[in-house]
């Protein structure tokens, strides 16, 4: 297993919608294997597949960090079919490091995904998972959680998102060169 790198908020692929998946990629397990170890070593709960690099729609996420009922999933091609509720609660992100902020979301979600052998699921999730559920989806569409703060909330943090996306930029350079 290998840490991938985690890309940073500004980094086109996290600013882009991501593809669905249609077969599964070559290696996909040691990607997903790759993915939990990545996530795991900086204290996540969930990573969507374009935070490292791949743009196609699915995340991970594991549960039982959070509770013993919890499970350890992948959802592949996760789409939100009905939002119930809503509830304030702090959140960060890996792509977004230093960056805690309050965001709205709803309470419970049904979500249809696909799981590792692409059989389709619908189920519910609320509280904490329907919030990691939402917040992971988002990714798969471009959408960082500082998207969802108020305005003025915003307008405090400008200068850190600014210098992150400056890192991301220069990453890439790198990468490139
Ligand atoms: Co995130």
């Amino acid at each position: 297993m290998s840490l991938l790198s985690i890309q940073l908020y500004g980094s086109p692929i996290l600013n882009s919608k991501t593809a669905k998946v249609e077969t599964l990629p070559p290696d996909f397990s040691t990607i997903l294997d790759d993915m939990f170890e990545t996530m795991y070593a900086d204290d996540g709960i969930g990573l969507s597949a374009n935070q490292v690099g791949i743009p196609l729609s699915f995340f991970v996420a594991d549960f039982s960090l959070h509770d013993e009922t919890g499970r350890k999933m992948v959802f592949i091609n996760p789409e939100i079919l009905e939002y119930q509720g809503e509830v304030a609660a702090e959140e960060g992100c890996l792509s977004v490091p230093e960056i805690r902020e309050e965001v709205i979301r709803a309470e419970k979600v049904k979500v249809r995904y696909q799981d590792v052998e692409l059989n389709v699921h619908t189920e519910e999730f609320s509280g904490y998972y329907a919030r990691v559920v939402q917040h992971e989806t988002d990714h798969l569409s471009g959408i960082y959680f500082v998207d969802r703060i108020s305005r003025l909330k915003r307008s405090f943090i400008a200068s850190k998102l600014k210098r992150l996306a400056g890192d991301a930029k220069k990453r890439l350079t790198i990468q490139v060169g």
